[in-house]
């Protein structure tokens, strides 16, 4: 099975994974510095962020460098502003895992107009990966890896007339939209950097059912209710190994979905993924997306 103790030496590298304030994030720094990697601990609030940092230097001692970064996927003025900040200090970024997530919430939009989960979860990384790509092109093969969930097979597809709460709210349904598009994302982010001959891949991971904050939308009793009907569930450190393979083991490939390998893939040990639904391969779809991210982000890759 594989561990954090597997992962290669990532010494020179440099890393970003969003919302690494806690959750699998965390865990994910904290493994990445530890393995040698230069990484920023990218977290929307300063405290929360500083805190994390502190967390990890009491836990363990890294081989590489660790800093925070301040992002707030929400405010595409400040994903900007994150990635200006970042590329005044570096000339490369190796591995960007784009983690940070919300689930759920009481309908909600960002700051930009967007339904919450939508905006956070996808455009905010959408937007961040463009930003970032010449810095990934500087970086010998680099990777983006993108957080996706089982709920991303609960819809069948992307309704662009409801991406800003324009119809009744399901807050599952939207989760669940999000998901879809970072998947498809991934994907399609991965045809074109092969299309580009660049030495970047894209990966898609999911961290089975893990027990984190992403769930603090959701009643108690109803929490406890599912995750009784469910069985079994994970630790952050658990959760976050699919991404972690996915970010470092020599074996990836590009446009690979990696998840646990139990049973419907709620728990274990990272393995490729199951999880397929038409509407993740719909190349249409795929270029509906990447067209209404642009629009609605204002960010081209310089592929
Ligand atoms: N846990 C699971 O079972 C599960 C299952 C499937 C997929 N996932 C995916 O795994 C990823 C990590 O989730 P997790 O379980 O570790 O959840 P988590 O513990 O709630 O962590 C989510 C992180 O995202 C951050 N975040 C939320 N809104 C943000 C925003 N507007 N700007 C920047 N950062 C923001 C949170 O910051 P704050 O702490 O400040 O809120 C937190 O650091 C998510 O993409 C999630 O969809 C998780």
């Amino acid at each position: 099975m594989w561990t954090k103790e597997n992962i290669p030496d990532l010494t020179g590298k440099t890393a970003i994974i969003t919302g690494a304030n806690t959750g699998i994030g965390y865990e994910m720094a904290k493994a990445l510095y530890e393995a040698g990697a230069d990484v920023t601990l990218a977290a929307r609030d300063k405290q929360k962020a500083i805190k994390a940092l502190q967390k990890i230097k009491t836990e363990t001692i890294g081989k590489g460098s660790i800093e925070i970064g301040i992002l707030n996927l929400a405010n595409l003025n400040q994903v900007k502003a994150f990635s200006d900040t970042f590329k005044n200090k570096h000339q490369q970024l190796n591995i960007l895992i784009n983690n940070a997530g919300v689930m759920m919430p009481p309908p909600s939009k960002t700051d930009d107009g967007f339904e919450l989960q939508f905006g956070v979860n996808f455009l905010g990384h959408f937007a961040l990966t463009g930003r970032f790509f010449p810095l990934l092109k500087n970086a010998a093969d680099a990777r983006v890896i993108t957080l996706s969930s089982g709920a991303a097979t609960l819809t069948d597809g992307i309704d662009f007339s409801n991406l800003k709460l324009e119809k009744p709210y399901d807050p599952l349904k939207q989760y669940a939209v999000s998901k879809l598009a970072d998947t498809i994302f991934a994907y399609e982010l991965n045809k074109r950097l092969k299309t580009a001959s660049l030495d970047i891949i894209s990966v898609v991971a999911h961290p089975g059912v893990t027990r984190t904050d992403l769930q603090r939308h959701i009643p108690n009793e109803e929490l406890e209710f599912q995750l009784a009907q469910i069985g079994a569930i994970m630790q952050p450190w658990q959760g976050a190994l699919p991404a972690l393979f996915a970010a470092t083991d020599p074996s990836v490939n590009g446009g690979e979905f990696y998840g646990p390998d139990g049973e419907k893939e709620y728990t274990g040990y990272p393995a490729l993924s199951k999880h397929n639904t038409p509407a993740m391969h719909d190349a249409a779809l795929a270029t509906h997306l990447w067209e209404y991210a642009e629009e609605a982000t204002q960010v081209k890759f310089q592929l």
